[in-house]
């Protein structure tokens, strides 16, 4: 195993669409190790989520780990539907984009159809925050990056540089934003 390098903002391959993976490749031994090292360097990077194209491969694959203790899930070549359109706002935060704090405005419960590591559908339905971590991910396959979904308004600082966004923006414990970092 080993931990990849991650691309960062600038980096072509984070604005491609990833490819879909055939059921012969999710199967081949090499894709086990490819995500052995995803899951070891989002662990490393302390991320909640990493995509395939973070660490330069545009294949259509994520892992989620959120909440931090819950068992990780690997999603492949998936599809979301979204189950209520209702916008809920959180500051996101994304390995490719260190350093940096972003208010995203998201639907706050979707469904994933995916394949799983044995090539099997599977289908989850998240939301809350789950829902926005499922979405950022998702977005990389596509090459949206959260800052391409920010909201801009006079007087308003929706991004923010992580020390800043500790000292203006960090919600208070009665707030329902929470904040992301994958
Ligand atoms: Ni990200």
């Amino acid at each position: 195993m080993a931990i990849r390098k991650i691309a960062r903002m600038g980096h072509p391959v984070l604005r491609q669409k990833a490819r879909e993976l055939s059921r012969e490749e999710i199967l081949a031994p090499a894709f086990k190790t490819f995500l052995n090292d995803l899951f070891e360097t989002m662990v490393d990077y302390d991320g909640v989520g990493l995509a395939a194209p973070q660490v330069c491969e545009s294949i259509s694959v994520a892992i989620v780990q959120y909440p931090v203790d819950a068992e990780p899930v690997v999603v492949i070549n998936p599809k979301i539907t979204v189950l209520d359109d209702k916008k809920q706002g959180y500051w996101e935060g994304c390995l490719s984009i260190p350093e940096i704090r972003g208010l995203v405005y998201r639907p706050r419960k979707i469904k994933v159809d995916y394949l799983d590591l044995h090539a099997n559908p599977q289908s989850v339905t998240v939301e809350g925050f789950g829902a926005t971590v499922f979405q950022h991910e998702l977005d990389h396959l596509d090459g949206v990056l959260f800052i391409d979904r920010i909201e801009y308004k006079p007087g308003a600082s929706p991004v923010s540089f992580v020390e800043e966004y500790s000292r203006y923006h960090a919600p208070k414990e009665d707030d329902d934003v929470g904040e992301l970092d994958d």
